[in-house]
């Protein structure tokens, strides 16, 4: 089998480090790959938004399987092109990835399906925004309508915060066109967990529950990143509640998909805010998370391309997924400065001696590989991944891990799964 993964972060590290332990798996593309890609795969460079030409060389390489990890090939059609070409491509069409790609597209669906969500307007101007904002009154969230790498969500506690952030979207157009139209939702609180569930159109088969750190310093402070480390299970989504709380999230919105005539396949990401009055969907995403996907994968102990093959195929009814009991926790490692300007060319060392502890994987993301050595090369480099028999000692593990690392100019956040065990009350 030869699939052709698309993408370059640590997400897609993983992707290929997992689907490179199918025994038929003769060949393993990633375009356009990191340093870690180019060590268990052939790094293509294809960028992720050229869709034809991803298609070409898939037909080229004659690609039994594509997996796109990002949302941007998704949003641009991959999916649907690549079928076009007749080829294998899991994740959702371009209709479906809109559920990412607009948040008042996923407020509508999430409306009609009936799916728990923070009441919410959407406005294309300025004006119509004020009046709203007048009548509801700081605490609010306003955010961008399209995709913003993350950035397009502004939490607003005080009035004069959600003025500016109206400034921001309406006035200085900092999002440019993922502005054009802005949400303005109830701010939520509780907290944050993510349920993702493999989807074939029909069947909503979830993985267990993983929590993600958005903010780049510890205790959440500081601005919001793609992602500063994840684990999973997270205590306050247990297994035993996977399949209620996919009924609540997930389901409803195959069955609205698909009564659309557009059936939603891949993976359907719900970022969920625990709430004293139940569950609620700030967002879907319509991929694996980043850098859920790493602890996610490590605990998957069944073979992923077979079920990403159910996922297309519409057959994931007969399909159970194998888990491995014990927890997993990822700590990204960043460059010094991230998510603002950050220096980039650092040598890394200490990956092998990382990756020698019993567990543990190194998912490289902002890394190349040159003349022999690991160089930092993007703002999230790496993440370390531990396996433990419970998420304290996964957390032990990781950070040993990550001590045997050394790079200049890094920083990493020394908490991440606190708030796991903290619900275990084992800190
Ligand atoms: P999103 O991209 O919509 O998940 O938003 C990014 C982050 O903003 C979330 O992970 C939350 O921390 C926060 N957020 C989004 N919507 C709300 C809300 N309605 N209330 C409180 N916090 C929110
Ligand atoms: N970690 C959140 C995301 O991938 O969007």
């Amino acid at each position: 089998m030869r699939i052709l993964i698309i993408g370059s972060g640590g997400r897609e590290h993983a992707l290929a480090w997992k689907l490179s332990k199918r025994p038929d798996v003769t060949e393993i593309f990633v375009a356009p790959g990191n340093g870690g890609t180019a060590s268990v795969a052939v790094n293509v460079p294809i960028k992720d938004s050229d869709i034809q030409g991803l298609v070409d060389f898939a037909k080229e390489k004659a690609v039994d399987l594509v997996v796109p990890g990002p949302e941007l090939p998704l949003t641009l059609g991959v999916v649907d092109a690549m079928q076009k070409a007749g080829i294998a491509c899991f994740g959702p069409s371009a209709a479906c990835a809109k559920l990412e790609g607009s948040k008042s597209f996923a407020k509508e669906v999430m409306q009609k399906a009936g799916v728990p969500t923070a009441a919410a307007g959407v406005f294309t101007s300025r004006a119509e925004a004020e009046v709203f904002v007048k009548e509801h009154g700081a605490p609010l969230v306003v955010k961008a309508d399209g995709l913003a790498a993350g950035k397009g969500v502004i939490v607003a506690m005080t009035m004069e915060e959600v003025r500016a952030a109206l400034d921001l979207m309406f006035e200085k157009n900092a999002f440019g066109e993922a502005s054009s139209t802005v949400l303005i939702e109830e701010f939520l609180e509780g907290e944050e967990v993510s349920l993702l569930s493999f989807c074939d159109g029909k069947t909503a088969l979830p993985l267990p529950s993983a929590q993600d750190h958005k903010a780049v310093f510890d205790n959440d402070k500081g601005p919001n990143t793609g992602g500063m480390g994840a684990y999973s299970p997270a205590p306050i989504l247990p297994d035993s509640e996977l399949s209620a709380m996919a009924d609540i999230v997930a389901r409803p919105i195959l069955t609205e998909m698909a009564r659309r005539g557009t059936p939603f396949k891949g993976i359907l990401y719900a970022g969920l805010m625990m709430t004293k009055d139940g569950p609620k969907v700030l967002e879907y995403n319509v991929r694996f998370g980043d850098p859920e996907c790493q602890p996610l994968l490590m605990r998957l102990k069944s073979d992923l391309a077979d079920i990403m093959l159910h996922c297309i195929e519409g057959t994931l009814d007969a399909v159970s997924l194998d888990i491995e009991e014990r927890s997993a926790l990822g700590v990204v490692l960043t460059a010094e400065g991230y998510p603002g300007s950050y220096p980039k060319g650092m040598p890394i060392s200490g990956i092998d001696r990382a990756e020698a502890l019993e567990g543990v994987q190194v998912f490289q993301a902002g890394t190349k590989a040159e003349d022999g050595h690991i160089l930092a090369n993007g703002g999230r480099v790496l993440c370390v991944t531990a396996l433990g028999e419970d998420l304290k000692k996964a957390q032990a593990r990781a950070y040993e891990g990550l001590a045997l690392l050394s790079m200049e100019h890094s920083q990493f956040r020394t908490d991440i799964g606190k708030k796991g065990l903290k619900r275990l009350q084992l800190v």
